[in-house]
């Protein structure tokens, strides 16, 4: 019971952990209002297995709401009317042993559990698919300590997308997603579009879902993976196919070259910067986030603050302040170089 009202409740805990963050990230200034106050209810679903795992909280919920009713109702009965009274003298009768009580509650028990595991089963086959939906777009999800990475094949089978935390879908198709583990064993949970699936190192698990209607979903890395497990947020927005496309053809598209801030480029490929980060046709590194459209997306460090300027140039200087005990180090740069960096990735589009 208590596991369901903590679920009901996910709106408001969300809302509450989102101000947190905002409050928190004392050189962050969210100007778009709370980046992450979304719906995170369960029983919001807007995707087939979301919908079944519904189904099956409903009736578990119905199930313990009557079995909590009746026995709470037979121990007031009881309390109320063979209660002590004045006229009552010694011991009441002792009662031992009666066939049909034990019987009764032998059965009825056996009977619940029963249509319980059936219930369950069949949800489980529908949620868990062992192989992609027909018609399906296959995304690789790669959870790494504390973000995830998003490969999404090309529209024109050409090569792959390769983005960071926030993922575009289209509307009304089924979205396979294979799941891997640069690390520790995470968990992908959006819980209007599915369950958990535990995204495990040298494992392989799929999950999958369809967004019935546009909009932005989010969700939460739901296993516990480290310090900053409360901030590997997902974010999925459905939108319709051309929209889908659009941001397809733009996220393939060749990386910006703006020759105004090629001090800043060089400096990125100087300093430490392209160990980590991927810019398509500039550095490989791999550990971190690509960055060849890191300004098309909207959230910075996972969803931690919204991206702009302002949070972009704290998080450059020390992403400490940000995202304290995540795996980029502040490279304590000057203020020219950070000017210069930051311009730069600004420019990345
Ligand atoms: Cu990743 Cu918790």
């Amino acid at each position: 019971m208590f596991l369901f009202l903590i679920l009901m409740t996910g709106t408001s805990l969300h809302a509450i952990a989102a101000t947190d963050v905002s409050s928190n990230a004392v050189v962050c200034a969210p100007s778009s209002g709370n980046i992450n106050a979304g719906d995170l209810n369960i029983f919001h679903s807007a995707s087939p297995p979301a919908h079944d795992i519904r189904e099956i909280a409903w009736l578990v919920l119905g199930i313990c709401a009557a079995i909590f009713v009746v026995v709470e109702g037979v121990l007031i009965w009881s309390i109320i009317r063979f209660r002590k009274r004045a006229r009552d003298a010694g011991e009441p009768v002792q009662v031992f042993g009666s066939n049909p009580v034990e019987l009764a509650w032998t059965v009825i028990p056996t009977i619940i559990v029963f249509v319980l595991a059936l219930a369950t089963l069949r949800t489980i086959r529908e949620v868990e698919l062992t192989e992609a939906p027909a018609g399906s777009l296959n995304v690789d999800v790669i959870a790494h300590q504390w973000w995830w990475e998003y490969r999404v094949p090309n529209l024109e089978g050409n090569g792959t997308i390769v983005t960071a935390n926030e993922l575009v879908v289209p509307v009304g198709r089924p979205i396979w997603l294979t799941l891997h583990s640069a690390d520790v064993i995470h968990s992908f949970w959006i819980p209007q579009l599915n369950g958990k699936t535990d995204v495990i190192p040298n494992h392989v698990n799929h999950t999958w879902f369809q967004a019935e209607r546009a909009g932005i979903f989010l969700g939460q890395c739901a296993e516990y993976c480290g310090t900053q497990h409360a901030n590997m947020l997902l974010r999925v927005t459905a939108v319709d196919d051309a929209a889908f496309k659009a941001w397809c053809v733009h996220q393939s598209s060749a990386v910006v070259s703006d020759p105004a801030v090629e001090q800043g480029r060089n400096m990125f490929l100087d300093l430490a910067c392209m160990n980590c980060h991927a810019i398509d046709g500039v550095s490989e590194g791999a550990f971190g986030p690509n960055l060849t459209h890191i300004m098309s997306r909207t959230t910075i460090g996972a969803g931690v603050a919204p991206l702009n300027p302002t949070t972009l140039r704290a998080w450059v200087d020390d992403p400490q302040n940000l995202k304290v005990g995540c795996n980029m180090p502040s490279l304590e740069l000057d203020p020219n170089q950070l000017d210069a960096i930051v311009a730069y990735l600004l420019t990345l589009k």
